[in-house]
């Protein structure tokens, strides 16, 4: 049996680990990197430090607008399919790396396999709902991490081939937490908070950007900002000098292991990623989401996770107030990949 898995994103190297684990010996896995992130720190550093194989193929795409980013990808998804002629094909979340594989699939008609289908955070400005909504409406499987993904994709008439197996991420954050993983990476920076900020309506505006960022230098603890290249990219062409604010150090995105253990150490997190929410939750970790809305909705009981955006005033009182316990099996138990495997196992037979 052999399957496609097309990833792209750094979020998506993450949730391909995990599903590599659970194919071996059970299912050949071939797989497409599109090349939508490709700085090292993006991309290489996530197959080093996790041991996972290298991509079958690299396609190189790279950034731009998203027609020609996407259309980009279909051109050479598409002929990757012709000529492997696969089983199936295998898409993670929500990128333009997920649309271009899942619209070359369903063309092509080889069934398709979304995983962490169901989300929606109903604001189809974003370029991850358009993305998520139109993979959901082709795919033969969908593997839903929750209750609400569910529901969600009932609303929309989607039923058949939906299966509640928890979610992907939670597997590796079970394996790392499980194994002690962490320790060797701590950093030596101690009472800080840790933040991560990319998505476009925080950053695709010069007055936004600077609003979030006179927060951040307002907070009673430092923040360390792991930046992302786009947030860097535009911090620097709206003339922004990121020395400027004595309160944050900004450091480079880091690699998995890092990235969790600036977490884990921190005394809250502010993002605007997705992952990172149900990171936070798992590693008991407070969370602010800068933004009006969130897929990840269960992470709010309790007020784990907290959505601020227009105003930011409170960050500092809510980073404070800690809920009252955690739910560990938030998302599964960390057994979903090997379910999704049975699972296209048993539709392709
Ligand atoms: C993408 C996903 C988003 C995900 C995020 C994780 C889409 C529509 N969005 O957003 O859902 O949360 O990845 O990181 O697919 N860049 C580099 N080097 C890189 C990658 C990006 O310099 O390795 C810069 C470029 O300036 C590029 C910009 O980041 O133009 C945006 O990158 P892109 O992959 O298009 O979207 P993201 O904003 O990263």
């Amino acid at each position: 049996m052999k399957i496609v898995a097309i990833i792209g994103a750094r979020p998506q190297f993450i949730k391909h680990f995990p599903f590599e684990l659970a194919c071996k010996g059970k299912v050949d896995l071939i797989t497409v990197h599109t090349g939508q992130h490709y700085d090292e720190n993006m991309s290489e550093i996530f197959f080093t430090q996790l041991n996972m194989s290298p991509p079958s193929f690299t396609l190189h795409v790279g950034s731009g607008p998203h027609g020609e980013q996407t259309g980009k990808m279909m051109i050479e998804i598409e002929k990757i399919i012709e000529d492997t002629k696969p089983d199936g094909v295998v898409v993670y979340g929500d990128t333009n790396s997920t649309l271009a594989g899942a619209l070359v699939a369903s063309k092509l008609h080889i069934p398709l396999f979304h995983i962490e289908a169901g989300l929606r955070s109903f604001n189809k400005k974003m370029p991850e709902e358009v993305n998520r909504v139109l993979t959901d409406h082709i795919s033969d499987l969908l593997f839903v991490p929750s209750g609400i993904a569910v529901q969600n994709l009932k609303d929309e008439g989607v039923e058949k081939g939906v299966y509640e197996v928890g979610d992907i991420m939670k597997d590796l954050v079970q394996y790392v937490t499980g194994n002690d993983l962490l320790r060797e990476h701590s950093p030596k920076e101690k009472n800080y908070y840790y933040a991560t900020i990319h998505r476009p309506y925080n950053t695709d505006d010069k007055e936004r950007l600077t609003y979030v960022l006179e927060t951040l230098e307002q907070l009673d603890k430092k923040v360390i900002f792991s930046l992302h290249p786009r947030t860097k990219n535009l911090a620097s062409s709206y003339g922004l000098n990121l020395e400027d604010y004595m309160n944050i150090s900004f450091i480079e995105p880091q690699s998995y292991f890092s990235n969790l253990a600036y977490l884990q150490n921190s005394e809250g997190l502010i993002t605007d990623s997705g992952g990172m929410q149900k990171e936070a939750y798992w590693l008991k970790r407070k969370c602010i989401t800068i933004r009006k809305e969130t897929e990840w909705k269960e992470t709010l009981v309790d007020n784990a996770n907290i959505l601020l955006f227009q105003d930011l005033s409170k960050i500092n009182d809510e980073l404070e107030k800690q809920p009252h316990s955690y739910n560990i099996n938030l998302y599964g138990q960390g057994s979903s990949a090997s379910k999704m495997v049975d699972k296209i196992i048993q539709f392709i037979n």
